[in-house]
């Protein structure tokens, strides 16, 4: 399967890739996660990149679309991937577009994770990311155990100012992506609010996966 996970800020996506990929056995690619991989390791497309995360803003769209492109291209990739964090615009939905079809591949699913913009910030400020096992937790609705509370680590763009910000940029350049995946008839809406299981659940059923 190929798809790909969209929604806006702390809809739920690096949390229910997490589950999904290891029942679907296909990769997840966050390219949030590549970015802040980058980031830490100093490298020129980090230190590009974080000038726009650390604020909210988009990494330039030449930058994103040539590392996805690269990493749909390699071997773990051949049975499936699920793509979190990208497309974010249209010129990246058209790249990927016209980079499967030369490919001769095609997306399954797109599943739009929805999430009121009210809920957003407190699901955002909340959060809580492991360094050791890429967990995600929130402090209210997924409660880290106690032993690992000493090594949590909180997102630099996790404030207010800049997830006000990140959902700017998600009305502005992600929804308009949308309409590109409702036209080829692969766009499936969930409600991203309610236990984990509940919002893992209907995922499930959108995928054909019951
Ligand atoms: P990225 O890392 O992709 O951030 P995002 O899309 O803003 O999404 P988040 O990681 O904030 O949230 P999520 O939906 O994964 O939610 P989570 O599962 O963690 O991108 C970061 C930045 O990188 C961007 O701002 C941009 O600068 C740059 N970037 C990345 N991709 C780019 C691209 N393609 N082009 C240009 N720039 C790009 O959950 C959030 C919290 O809610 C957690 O605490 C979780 O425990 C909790 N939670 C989850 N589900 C529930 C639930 N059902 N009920 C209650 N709480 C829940």
């Amino acid at each position: 399967m190929r798809m790909i996970l969209v929604g806006p800020p702390g809809a739920g996506k690096g949390t229910q890739a997490a589950r999904l990929v290891e029942t679907l056995r296909i990769s997840h690619i966050s390219t949030g996660d590549m970015l802040r991989a980058a980031v830490k390791e100093g490298t020129a497309l980090g230190i590009e990149a974080d000038r726009h995360m650390k604020t909210g803003g988009l990494v330039p769209d030449a930058v994103v679309i040539g590392m996805v492109l690269e990493r749909i291209a390699k071997p773990d990739c051949a049975n499936g991937f699920m793509l979190d964090g990208f497309p974010r615009t249209v010129p990246q939905a058209e790249a990927l577009d016209a980079a499967m079809s030369a490919a001769g591949i095609a997306l399954d699913a797109v599943v739009l994770i929805e999430v009121a913009d009210e809920l957003i910030i407190e699901r955002v400020t909340g959060r809580r990311t492991d360094p050791v096992t890429g967990t995600i937790y929130h402090l209210k609705y997924a409660p880290p155990p106690a032993e690992v509370a000493d090594r949590l680590q909180h997102r630099k763009d996790d404030t207010v100012e800049a997830c006000t910000a990140r959902l700017d940029k998600y009305h502005g350049e992600t929804e308009p992506v949308l309409p590109f995946y409702q036209a080829k008839g692969i766009l499936r809406r969930v409600d991203g609010v309610g236990s984990l299981d509940e919002v893992t659940a209907r995922l499930m059923t959108a995928l054909g996966r019951v």
